[in-house]
Formats: C-alpha cells, structure tokens, sequence
C-alpha cells in the first residue's frame, strides 16, 4: 500500500529526512514514532503529497506521491498535525463539503457524513460552528474529515493529542475498527497507546530510521542477552529480607526499598538462570510475606528511549 524508497527532505540546509525506506502492506496499522523534530510530520506530508521531497521516492496503492498527486489524494485520509478547519463553518456542512471536493457520489454523502459524525462522536455537535468547539472536539472533527469519504490509507498526525481519557480511548478503538479494513499509518508520542494499536512500529530518530518491527519483537530482541529482571513486594523487615536473599545464588544487584504498610519493594537482576523460583522459595522459607513477584519485560518506551537517547542497538 506505501512504499518508501530512500526518501530525503532538507528544510535549506536543514536535513529532516535522511534516506528512509519502509514499506505497509494493506490493512496494517502502523505506528509512526520518533522524538520531537525526528521527520515524522515532514514524512506525512510527503507521503500525502502536500510536500515535495529532495530525493527518494513515494509511492501509495501503486501511484508516485510525485508524478500522481490526484490519484494519491483520492485514496487517503489525512489528518493534518496542525488540524487545519474552516472555523466560520458548521461541523456537518464541513463534513458535506469535504464530500464534495474528494468526489464522494452524491447518493452516498449523507451516509458518509453521519458514519462520519457517529464514528467520532459529533452527532450531537453537527450544528456546531467549528471555531466555537473545544480543542480535543476540533480534534474529532479533524478525524472525521479524514474518513468521510472512505478511503482507503488514513494517514493520522497525532489523531489523539488533546482528546480527554474517553475519547482517547474510544478514538483508538474507532482507529482499531477502522484498521479491519483500511490501511493506516499514525504518528503518536502515547507509547502505551501505540503499544496496544499498531501492529508495527517505525521509530526514526534525527531523519533516519532506527527500527521497524513490531513492538513485541522490538522489547525481545533488545533484552536478549541482557538476563532478567524481578520485582517483588515482600512483606517484613527490610534488612532481614536482604539477608535472606544474600542466600540466594546468581543474582547480580539486589536493591531492596522499604515502602509504607511493612512492606519493601525487591527489584533483582540475574543475568545467568531465571531465579524467579528460587526467589519465591527463599522468600517463604524465611517467613516473609510474598505479595507480588513478576520479571519485568521492556515497554516500547523503554524500547524509544534507548533508540533515540543512545547509540541504535537494533
Ligand atoms: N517548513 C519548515 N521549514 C524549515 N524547517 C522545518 C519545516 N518543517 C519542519 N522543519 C524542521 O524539520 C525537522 C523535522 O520536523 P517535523 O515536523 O517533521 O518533526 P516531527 O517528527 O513531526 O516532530 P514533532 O514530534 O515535534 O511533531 C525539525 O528540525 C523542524 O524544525
Ligand atoms: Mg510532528
């Protein structure tokens, strides 16, 4: 559905994209993540034909983003970072008019607008007038002109930024639901969010590309060979609970803090076996109260951190 070749943009002689290729097949829903200023919002705009580039090519359902703007246009959804309304108008007859310029047909257009209105909850607001809405309803009135009129890519510059913790929630399910049968790509700093939306990430950082995988498969190959980590909440004395795991064999750090309640938070690291059950046992052997015990796996944002605050490890 989107392929990327080696896709350069300079600002003058700022570089903002640096040689990038990635490729999204259709249906995937694809996250786009990076640290401020990383490209991701000059790539979109590339992508959607809004922008030219300096080199390096676009290319989407088989049209050059360069030789083919029309047929790109026809085919995406595309919302803008800045979120750009017609503030003097009302949030259906927007809706109706973007109908209108994409080529909807006119016996589909009062379906797709309210499909439009439901999807991201404005029916209640369609009478509105655009500039007099909050922000986060701005924001869904910015995603539902990018899928009135059904298309096929939705290309979403941050389609959650200032939406309350509701709306947050039901705008990736509809991102989700959406994902079925369209291709999407959005970029996001909610890592958590990502997380449990996209199916692949693309992390760049400073124009170029640092990872691509899915996020799963990310977090396991960065902690391969690093061992593992434990935490526990353990009832009882904070230093009869380090003496205790003095006994325990293989662990290389141990830190035990003492937390409200009588109880101590154990964070341990092994870098050789898998301590997890010789941790439990020495634990209720001593007469301490074992509340909690899991291995820590790495998050994405442990994974972003680490590929965009060090020198790229994957
Ligand atoms: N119109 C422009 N003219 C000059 N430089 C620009 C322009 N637009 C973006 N840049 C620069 O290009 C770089 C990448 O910007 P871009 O907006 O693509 O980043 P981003 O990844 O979307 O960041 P953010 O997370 O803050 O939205 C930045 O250094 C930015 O200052
Ligand atoms: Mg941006």
């Amino acid at each position: 559905m989107i392929e990327v070749q080696d896709l350069t943009k300079s600002y003058g002689p700022r570089l903002a994209v640096d040689g990038i290729s990635f490729s999204v097949p259709r249906g995937e829903i694809l996250g786009f993540l990076g640290p401020n200023g990383a490209g991701k919002s000059t790539t979109m705009r590339i992508l959607t034909g809004y922008l030219s580039a300096t080199s390096g090519s676009a290319s989407i359902a088989g049209f050059d983003v360069f030789s083919n703007p029309i047929e790109v246009r026809r085919r995406i959804g595309y919302l803008p970072e800045n979120n750009p309304l017609y503030n003097e108008m009302r949030v259906r007859d927007y809706l109706r008019l973007c109908c209108r310029l994409r080529g909807v047909a006119p016996a589909r257009r009062s379906a797709r607008v309210d499909y439009a209105l439901e999807a991201c909850g404005l029916q209640e607001r369609r009478r509105d007038i655009i500039g007099r809405l909050s922000k986060g309803l701005r924001q869904r009135v910015g995603l539902a002109q990018a899928v009135v009129h059904d298309p096929d890519l939705l290309i979403l510059d941050e389609p959650t930024s200032g939406l309350d913790p509701a709306q947050t929630r039901e705008t990736r399910d509809l991102i989700v639901a959406l994902g079925r049968d369209h291709t999407v790509i959005l970029s996001s700093h909610i890592l958590p969010e990502v997380s449990a939306t996209c199916e692949r990430v693309v992390i760049i950082n400073r124009g170029t590309l640092v990872a691509d995988d899915r996020p799963e498969n990310l977090a396991r190959r960065m902690s391969e060979g690093h061992g593992i980590d434990v935490e526990m909440a353990v009832r009882g004395d904070v230093d009869a609970i380090r003496k205790k795991l003095k006994s325990v064999r293989g662990l290389d750090a141990v830190d035990v803090q003492e937390l409200a309640g009588g109880e101590c938070m154990v964070r341990v690291h092994s870098s050789g076996d898998d301590p997890r059950e010789e941790l439990a046992k020495a634990i209720v052997k001593g007469g301490f109260g074992l509340r909690e015990l899991h291995s820590r796996t790495l998050s994405l944002e442990d994974v972003f951190i680490s590929l965009t605050t060090e020198e790229p490890q994957v």
